[in-house]
């Protein structure tokens, strides 16, 4: 894995927005994996600056993100399909349709993981952006004694639910369950960009990085993968 640190946000922000514009550069038709959080929301950012600049255009790429509340719909404001369109879609010629998350409230949550994984094979990831959780998390794989391949359903940690209630009006309206992509769908990603920010994260991005690979630190198995760059800013890197 390689590591780069950055001393300011900003300057973080535009290099992975950069390698995103340069990934469509050299494959219009890319597939780019996506993530919500506040990690890519300066990114994204920067994206829609390359493309109202004409540097960048969407307009043959796929996208999938990781993963989506059960139960809300994409209209709900706190749903990721709602932050996604807020924070990128709108904003880009990506054509619409060729936008995917997984969907929350289908009546048949398998079969909706079935079909995600369906339309991943048939469009594989050139490049996938990923945040980390405070507890180790990529997607909403949590920390567990063993880790699903697939799409699939997961119960949010306590601590999870938390972190995120400050998108919600309290605790009690955060979705107890989530559909995420999982770490195996994860790792078939060509290249992976994990991006980490902010200082309560230091501990976690060290074990992430340099501690063991185990379940119980689901990005630990990143470091299986032959492709990996993490952006870190001096307070998330401060332990590495
Ligand atoms: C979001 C996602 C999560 C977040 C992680 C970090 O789609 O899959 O794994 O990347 O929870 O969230 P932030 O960026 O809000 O610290």
């Amino acid at each position: 894995m390689q590591v780069k640190t950055f001393d300011n946000t900003m300057e973080l922000d535009l290099f992975a927005a950069q390698l995103f514009a340069d990934t469509l550069k050299n494959k219009p038709n890319a597939t780019l994996g996506l993530a919500t959080g506040s990690t890519p929301v300066g990114i994204y950012g920067k994206i829609i600056e390359m493309y109202k600049n004409g540097a960048v255009t969407f307009k043959d790429a796929t996208t999938f993100n990781l993963d989506e509340y059960v139960g809300l719909s994409p209209e709900h404001k706190q749903s990721y399909a709602h932050f996604m369109n807020e924070q990128l879609f709108n904003h880009i010629d990506l054509p619409k349709h060729h936008a995917h998350l997984p969907k929350g409230t289908v009546p048949d949550l398998k079969a909706e993981c079935v079909e995600y994984d369906r339309m991943l094979s048939e469009q594989p990831i050139d490049i996938q952006l990923l945040g980390l959780g405070l507890n180790g998390h990529i997607g909403f794989n949590e920390p567990d004694q063993e880790l699903q391949g697939g799409t699939h359903i997961v119960e949010l940690e306590e601590s999870t639910r938390e972190a995120n209630a400050r998108f919600f009006d309290n605790l009690e309206d955060v979705p107890t369950k989530a559909i995420t992509m999982g770490v195996g769908s994860i790792l078939k990603a060509d290249s992976i960009l994990l991006v980490v920010k902010g200082a309560d994260k230091a501990g976690i991005v060290k074990q992430a990085l340099q501690g063991p690979i185990t379940t119980e630190v689901p990005a630990s198995l990143l470091q299986t993968h032959k492709n990996v760059l993490v952006l870190v800013d001096r307070e998330a890197g401060r332990l590495l």
